[in-house]
């Protein structure tokens, strides 16, 4: 063999070997730590997923909030995250609030009047459901549910006193 090939070869054991290290240290962890992964899920349909996702895209709704976990690094207001939205409202909730000419009546703002939830209500009624029906579908996985509570409290209230 070439010397290139060699060090391939030994390049290739070595890989094996932390390939069979790494997994007895995961198999020791594993018992007590799950890796429970991404706590947020949606229960929609496809259809409804890509015309929910599609209606957030449009209306700049991660201009200011976050969505799957992913804030966009232009976001400047601290509004509460989407993910998990509905488990912390009902989607009769989400569309009133929508639907409200003044959101702050259903829900007060603690921030400038830029920064804070505009209204929907101009939408079509169709766009304002589906938006309703979608944000309704996003839900939390249950040990992560206080976490979203909390971190929906702080947004909301700008305290850090969230007590269960
Ligand atoms: C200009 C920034 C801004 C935009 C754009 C915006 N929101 Fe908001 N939203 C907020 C803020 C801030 C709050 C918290 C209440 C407040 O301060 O008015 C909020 C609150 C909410 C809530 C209630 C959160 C809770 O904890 O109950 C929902 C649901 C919501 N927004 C959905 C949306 C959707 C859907 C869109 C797009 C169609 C959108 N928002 C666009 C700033 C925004």
């Amino acid at each position: 063999m070439k010397r290139g090939e060699w060090v391939v070869l030994g390049l290739v054991g070595a890989l094996a070997v932390a390939g069979v290290v790494q997994n007895i240290i995961h198999h020791e962890k594993g018992d007590q730590n799950v890796d429970r992964g991404v706590p947020f899920y949606t229960t929609a349909t496809p259809e409804l997923a890509r015309e929910g996702s599609d209606l957030i895209r449009q209306n700049d709704c991660r201009q200011c909030h976050s969505l799957w976990s992913v804030r966009n690094i232009m976001q400047s207001v601290p509004s509460p995250s989407l993910d998990g939205m509905g488990d912390l409202r009902s989607e009769a909730w989400l569309y009133q609030y929508l639907s409200s000419p003044h959101p702050q009546t259903l829900l007060p703002s603690r921030l400038k009047p830029e920064y804070r939830m505009p209204s929907f209500a101009m939408l079509p009624e169709q766009e304002r459901r589906t938006l309703a029906h979608y944000l309704a579908s996003l839900h939390v996985k249950d040990w992560y549910l206080e976490e979203t509570k909390k971190s929906e409290y702080e947004k909301l209230t700008g305290k850090d006193d969230y007590k269960k």
